[in-house]
């Protein structure tokens, strides 16, 4: 295991501590929330916790499912207790960018379910600014060059220039677990993560974007001394 997933790894196993018995679950989906899903699955067995997990994705129910952790549909339970989750980037305030692995549609939808959100990450996730990281944004595929367009000319009036990009896999465009479309947009540093949010949001064929502002509870980053704890 390199150094990272080493970092992912103990991040994740800090936050199954978090679990106590009876509690409703939220699984990210990602590598740092598989580390999560692994350790939750160890402790569950090992200390008999009665657990009821809400998938952030098919791949994450998949795999909670074959380490024996019951997972239910998120229509099936009112309020989850808690959500752990992965990010692509960690910025000021614990304002996150997600979607790196598409799911960010069922991750935000999991997440505003969740009484507490809790985001684990390698150190190199931190950044002082978001941005860097193409932000991910799912698109309905019925005209989706149209709708890109609309992304590209409302991020211009807010001053970021750059040109949507259909984000594909072994030459077809990768396709969500709703069966939609990821433009990733290279924007650059974001002063204003939150003006952003609203443009898109406010656009026809933009179902959602992987700025998840004002959602993380706190932060669990695994760094070269151990798990550092980050409040909001
Ligand atoms: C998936 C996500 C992931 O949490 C994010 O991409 C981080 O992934 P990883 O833990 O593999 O670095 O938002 O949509």
């Amino acid at each position: 295991m390199n150094p990272i997933d080493r970092q992912k790894q103990a991040a994740g196993a800090a936050a199954a501590l978090e679990i106590r018995d009876g509690m409703t679950v939220g699984l990210g989906t990602g590598s740092t929330a598989a580390h999560f899903v692994a350790a939750l699955a160890l402790r569950a067995q090992a200390e008999g916790l009665d657990l009821r997990c809400v998938s952030t994705s098919k791949a994450t129910a998949e795999q909670a499912n074959g380490l024996g952790l019951t997972v239910v549909p998120l229509d099936d339970v009112e309020w989850i207790d808690i959500t752990v989750d992965g990010a692509d980037e960690i910025g000021p305030g614990l304002s996150l960018i997600k979607g790196g692995g598409a799911a960010l549609l069922r991750e935000k939808l999991v997440w505003e379910s969740s009484r507490r959100c809790i985001v684990i990450a390698d150190a190199a996730k931190v950044v002082a600014t978001l941005g860097a990281f193409p932000l991910p944004v799912e698109v309905v595929a019925f005209g989706h060059t149209a709708t890109a367009r609309r992304i590209r000319d409302a991020a211009l009036r807010l001053g970021l220039v750059m040109e949507p990009r259909l984000r594909m896999r072994d030459g077809f465009p990768v396709q969500t677990d709703s069966g939609q479309l990821i433009y990733d947009l290279a924007c650059g540093a974001l002063p204003d993560p939150s003006a952003l949010a609203g443009a898109l949001k406010s656009i026809t064929g933009v179902i959602d974007h992987g700025l998840f502002l004002g959602l993380a509870d706190e932060a669990l980053v695994g760094g070269i001394n151990g798990v550092a704890r980050l409040a909001r």
